[in-house]
């Protein structure tokens, strides 16, 4: 084995990086303009050093600097990688802060943290006032949080004058990319300054493979074949490590069984091919994963050990991996995405687009030259795998971020600055759902329960439920539940069939404990089961639950009851109240805020949805309702799963009679009419006289069909 090839830890330190040279340069740039664009590829240290950069100029002399992200991980580690190099505790002088987890302190001047808290942020101070400089990284990702921030910056800050208002100190925006786009970010921050880093980047070869074809986008076994082909990297290629693209949590772990399976079978006294076979180190990387794992996807392995990171798309650019030098491309990521057939946002399993295929492969060509393993077709490259990704702002439900536009005073949301406008009916459609949750009123503004609603960092129907459970003074049955859908799946569903049919008894009899069927239910009775345990990581290890997940759960309930409770001194919170058993209590409560979901049984085990689009759905089998023989007639559900079929998760059973009243206001709004109220704040003249042209109108109308 050549030792050369290893990449040493000397190749990163932070003086070796390609962005060192450039250190006085950057910092004049930023000094010397508002808004300032930041190009170079990924591992050349915009993230972890331009922010010290700024910090040892002064920078943090008035203000903070704030660092968002798209992904929480990318903000934790990078702001740990940080503190070390600065040689300072996190949490002190250099923090970050995610949904629901808030690592910062009185101290804090250097702030890592996601785009949904900087939006959170501005929608209380909207001039940032407590910030010098405030960098977008990651923009190429182009998530839904860092266009809005795109989109609000230029419009607060493009006018100087406008912008100091509310503020003692200028505010540099430093926007960072990894690729392209430089041109389009430029002329939309009124042609500003490009600062453009060297790489410094070796060639990678790319292969494709023969296993996925055109025809195989519906395909799973994917995972198996991306196993086979990184343990041929592992037994057949010299030196370096391996990563690997996958596209979700439990595909990874199940194909790091399989990885730590096959290799043990590897004999590693013999040379393989003429080679010696290293040992391997299996390591996953996924958002949800703890921390104290993530550090270790950054060390260096072992001396004769090969690291082989079984990743998401989150190793794609927002997380740099020294010593890479071969990938195994599965071709695939999960996207959440608008699905028109099922009118709601779907987490899909979708190809990835040719330019994210080509920025995967750059992994293996950071600190030598490598390899890229594609282990599908010339064919699928062609055929299913568009140029480029398409923005999440044009994918995407836009409901929580309209609101929050909205809150922030921007009502004309249809002629906001966008980098790239959503489609009108998106706005369209989220302007729609604001309404029927009571949200905005038919005028589009916001009413008092939608600004109490913008308050939660929670898809606003789960809001919705939450609040109408408050103001029936019974929050204890909601926000749990509210909790347990806002972190990572929270049964275990284990690789091998036995052991799943195990967990799948132990779950149904958590489920049957209830005595109600109801899959909220569930989630409720396990979060109070193992919080009143005595020992609640053994509980959930009898029941098949992820200790973790139910960790991070009761923290979020915290958090949760915290913001309820802030918003419950308000004297306008409102008061209701109810006669009823519990379990109907509990039940109406979830229907307030999943009327927009409800499904009346058609035949067998086949629901309809009543939303209008009347989509054939089935009960997912992980639900406690699947092999149910009760008579069914009307659920509810939290969200749908496209595969084969189209699967309802989370599932409950309701009455007709509890959504009766709701279901109207589905179809009661006339797009038409929020179309024009998006463009424009109506005064309330316009709106009258809008009013009655509209009844002259149903007048004519009715009058028309009388005669028919
Ligand atoms: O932002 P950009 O992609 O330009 O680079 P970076 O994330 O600042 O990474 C610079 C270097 O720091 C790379 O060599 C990373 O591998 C390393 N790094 C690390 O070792 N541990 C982290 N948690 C983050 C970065
Ligand atoms: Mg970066």
């Amino acid at each position: 084995m050549s030792k050369q090839t290893r990449w040493t830890p000397k190749d990163c330190e932070p003086k070796q990086l390609p962005i060192y040279q450039h250190k006085n340069k950057l910092i004049q740039a930023v000094r010397s303009s508002t808004f300032l664009i930041v190009t170079g590829e990924t591992g050349s240290g915009k993230t972890t050093q331009l922010p010290q950069y700024l910090h040892q100029a002064g920078f943090c002399k008035d203000g903070k600097i704030g660092v968002t992200q798209p992904r929480r991980v990318a903000a934790i580690t990078v702001a740990q990688r940080v503190a070390q190099e600065m040689k300072c505790t996190l949490g002190r002088e250099i923090g970050y802060q995610v949904r629901f987890d808030d690592c910062t302190s009185q101290d804090t001047v250097l702030k890592y943290m996601t785009d949904g808290c900087l939006l959170r942020e501005v929608l209380a101070d909207p001039v940032l006032s407590q910030y010098s400089v405030v960098i977008l990284d990651e923009v190429h990702e182009r998530s839904l949080n860092t266009d809005i921030l795109l989109g609000l910056l230029k419009k607060v800050f493009s006018n100087p004058r406008e912008a100091m208002k509310g503020r003692s100190f200028p505010l540099k925006v430093v926007v960072m990319s990894a690729t392209l786009e430089t041109d389009k970010l430029s002329s939309f921050f009124n042609n500003c300054p490009v600062f453009e880093i060297p790489g410094r980047v070796f060639p990678v070869a790319s292969m494709f493979g023969t296993a996925v074809g055109p025809k195989d986008v519906e395909s799973t076994f994917y995972v198996k074949e991306v196993v086979k082909v990184a343990l041929d990297v592992h037994t057949s290629e010299e030196a370096g490590d391996i990563l690997v693209f996958l596209t979700g949590q439990s595909e990874i772990e199940h194909a790091c069984d399989m990885l730590f399976e096959k290799a043990e079978n590897i004999d590693y006294r013999y040379d393989v091919q003429d080679r010696t076979v290293e040992g391997l180190l299996i390591l996953p990387l996924y958002g949800s994963m703890p921390t104290d794992q993530q550090r270790q996807i950054f060390q260096a392995p072992p001396p004769g050990i090969r690291k082989c990171v079984v990743a998401t798309n989150i190793a794609a650019t927002s997380l740099t991996i020294n010593g890479i030098k071969y990938i195994v491309d599965s071709g695939f990521v999960k996207q959440l995405n608008h699905n028109s057939r099922v009118g709601m946002d779907v987490l899909e399993v979708v190809p990835i687009s040719k330019s994210e295929a080509q920025q995967r492969a750059g992994r293996a060509g950071r600190t030598s030259a490598g390899k890229c393993f594609r282990i599908y077709t010339k064919g699928f490259w062609e055929k299913c795998m568009p140029e480029y990704t398409i923005p999440e702002i044009q994918r995407t439900s836009l409901t929580a971020v309209i609101l929050t536009l909205k809150c922030l005073g921007v009502h004309d949301v249809i002629r906001f600055p966008y980098l790239d406008c959503p489609e009108e009916r998106f706005i369209l459609e989220a302007l729609k759902q604001l309404y029927q949750f009571d949200a905005i009123d038919r005028r589009g503004r916001v009413t008092k329960l939608g600004e109490l609603m913008v308050e939660f960092p929670l898809h606003p129907g789960l809001t919705r439920a939450l609040l109408k459970a408050a103001s029936l003074s019974c929050q204890d049955l909601l926000l749990p539940v509210a909790a347990m859908l806002s972190v990572e799946n929270i049964f275990i569903r284990p690789g091998q069939p036995d052991k799943q049919k195990e967990a799948a008894k132990q779950h149904r009899e958590l489920a049957a404990k209830t005595g109600s069927m109801n899959d909220f239910a569930t989630l409720l009775s396990v979060f109070n089961a193992c919080k009143s345990s005595d020992r609640p990581s053994g509980w959930c290890k009898e029941n098949w639950i992820h200790w973790r997940a139910l960790k991070s759960a009761f923290s979020v309930e915290t958090q949760l009851r915290e913001i309820l409770l802030r918003l419950q001194q308000r004297r306008d919170f409102p008061f209701e109240t109810f006669d009823g058993n519990k379990s109907e209590l509990f039940r109406r409560c979830l229907c307030a805020g999943y009327f927009t979901n409800v499904a009346r049984r058609s035949v067998g085990k086949v629901f309809c949805t009543m939303d209008g689009h009347g989509s054939m759905v089935h009960i997912h089998p992980s639900s406690s309702l699947f092999e149910q023989d009760v008579e069914l007639n009307w659920v509810i559900f939290h969200d749908v799963l496209v595969t084969s079929k189209m699967y309802i998760r989370t599932v409950c059973p309701i009455r007709y009679e509890w959504v009766k009243d709701l279901l109207p206001k589905l179809h009661e709004v006339d797009v038409y009419e929020l179309s024009s109220v998006a463009r424009q704040e109506v005064t309330e003249d316009e709106m009258v006289k809008w009013e009655s042209r509209e009844a002259a109108k149903r007048q004519q109308e009715a009058s028309a069909e009388d005669v028919m």
